[in-house]
Formats: structure tokens, C-alpha cells, sequence
């Protein structure tokens, strides 16, 4: 049985290396246009840097498949087979690199069968990089990580993400979910304009738990095999399994401060990722 240790060095060096390419370019002028909504932001950097991660990992392994964020804003399908599948995040907090607010990463995820086997998120804003494989354990820059044993949510730091949407309606709903975890009441809730780095706090213990409708698989795929590793759960809003494609996630360091989000959360449509 392979053991994905090979694929997963050369994630390690790509995504420094893209890392890298996205650091020099902060400190530059930044060409910005936008997507699925005003807000919803990308730059050439993001083209850039997913063409180099893609090229370099299909040159040399060439059967495997992609799934990438600014491919699939391209038109590409975005679909996850039994293949092996890196699923890509060039840059993720595009609108934090494009006001150079320092919460900014490269995300590579990779799943098997459509199990998720390991995940490496660098943080290009300070080097930080956050490592796991499947049934490896979960590292930051080497060090052991591990999740909040936090089980009050009394006691609980929340974080989640806006997402694209911004009609009344969405706002709404958005305001009232988080209404709802600070009256808990909770230590507080933050947004710092990167899932996959919010994602990493949970991971790190940093944080006890996050929660959000909006995000995409290439959000999610990484860090969610270094939150499950830190020792974390990552499910679906609903209080099921995750499903990688639904565009939302709940992820806590216990399984008992997630099914409390859970029960508070009043959905939000974002559709799926692997729809037409
Ligand atoms: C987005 C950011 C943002 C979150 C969105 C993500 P991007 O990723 O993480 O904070 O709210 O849901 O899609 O577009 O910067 O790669």
C-alpha cells in the first residue's frame, strides 16, 4: 500500500517555493479583478502561482489529477474521482495579500479514493508551515500539533470566514449565526480573511472552533487532515461527515463544542463545488 510520503515532499518544496513567489510579489503592484462577486477577488499572482504548482506536479506525476482554484474559476470541472487528486489553493486570503494584511497562504491538499491522505498549508506571510499525513500526526514548521481539549464553549474562541455573498439576505443569516456564538457566550469570535489559516489556529489550538458556509474544497482539503491529525474533528454543517464539495464546514478541537455549533447554525446556500 502506498504510503504517499514521496508526493508528499515535493507538496512541501512546491508550496515554499510558490510561497516564495507570492512573498516578492506582496511587496509589489497587484493586478485585481474579480469572480463570482465584487468581493470575491483574484490577481495575476493567483493565475501564476497555480500554473507553477499544477506544471511542476503534473511533470512529474503525470497520472494524477487537479483540482485547482483558478482553473476551475476557469471553467474547469471540478470533480473528485478515485484518482489521486491534489486540490489547490494558490493563493487563499487573496483579498488579505491584495491590501498586504499579512494572513496569506499556499494550500495543497491531496486525496486518494477520495480519502484525504495528507495536507500542507505555508503561511507566505511569515514562512510557517503546517504539515499532516494521514495517520502521521500533524506538525508546525517540525513541532507536534495539537487541538484545543476545550469542551465548554464558555470558554471558547470561534473563528469563521464571510465567504462571496453579501445580498441582505445572506448578510442576514451571517450576522445571526455569529449573534448567536458570541451570546453563547463564547470568549469572542474573529475573521482573519483566510480560511485555511483560521483553519490552522484550530489545529494549533489557538482556537477552539470554526465554522463556515461559503468556502471550497481547496479551503478545506489541507486542513482538514491537519486538524484531524492535531487530534480534531472536521464534519459537516449538518453534524455528518464532511463532504468535501458541500461548501461548508464545521471543525473543532472536541466533538462536543462542534455539535453545539451545529445546533446553533441556520444554513446558507452556496450550491456545491462539483455541480455544473
Ligand atoms: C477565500 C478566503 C476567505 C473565505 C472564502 C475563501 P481565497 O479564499 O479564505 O477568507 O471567506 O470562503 O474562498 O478566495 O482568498 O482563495
Amino acid at each position: 500500500m502506498e504510503d504517499w510520503s514521496e508526493c508528499l515532499d515535493v507538496a512541501v518544496q512546491i508550496a515554499r517555493r510558490a510561497g516564495q513567489v507570492v512573498a516578492c510579489a506582496a511587496q509589489q503592484e497587484k493586478r485585481v479583478s474579480s469572480k463570482s462577486t465584487p468581493t470575491d477577488l483574484v490577481t495575476e499572482t493567483d493565475h501564476q502561482v497555480e500554473e507553477l504548482i499544477i506544471s511542476t506536479l503534473r511533470h512529474r506525476f503525470p497520472s494524477h489529477r487537479f483540482i485547482g482554484e483558478e482553473s476551475s474559476a476557469a471553467g474547469v470541472k471540478c470533480e473528485l474521482t478515485d484518482s489521486p487528486t491534489w486540490i489547490i489553493d494558490p493563493i487563499d486570503g487573496t483579498c488579505n495579500f491584495v491590501h498586504s494584511f499579512p494572513m496569506v497562504a499556499v494550500s495543497i491538499g491531496f486525496a486518494v479514493r477520495k480519502e484525504l491522505e495528507f495536507g500542507v498549508i505555508y503561511h507566505c506571510s511569515d514562512g510557517t508551515l503546517y504539515t499532516a499525513r494521514r495517520g502521521h500526526g500533524a506538525f508546525c514548521n517540525g513541532a507536534r500539533l495539537h487541538v484545543s481539549r476545550e469542551r465548554d464553549v464558555s470558554k471558547a474562541l470561534i473563528l469563521t470566514e464571510i465567504g462571496a455573498k453579501r445580498d441582505p439576505a445572506t448578510l442576514d443569516i451571517f450576522l445571526g449565526n455569529m449573534r448567536k456564538m458570541l451570546s453563547a457566550p463564547t470568549h469572542g469570535v474573529r475573521i482573519i480573511g483566510s480560511s485555511t489559516l483560521a483553519l490552522c489556529h484550530i489545529a494549533s489550538g489557538a482556537a477552539e472552533a470554526y465554522y463556515q458556509y461559503g468556502l471550497h474544497c481547496w479551503d478545506i482539503a489541507a486542513a482538514a487532515v491537519i486538524i484531524r491529525e492535531a487530534g480534531g474533528c472536521v464534519i459537516d454543517t449538518s453534524g455528518g461527515a464532511l463532504d468535501l464539495m458541500s461548501r461548508r464546514v464545521v471543525a473543532a478541537g472536541t466533538r462536543e463544542i462542534a455539535d453545539y455549533i451545529v445546533k446553533q447554525l441556520q444554513p446558507i446556500n452556496y450550491g456545491r463545488d462539483d455541480s455544473d
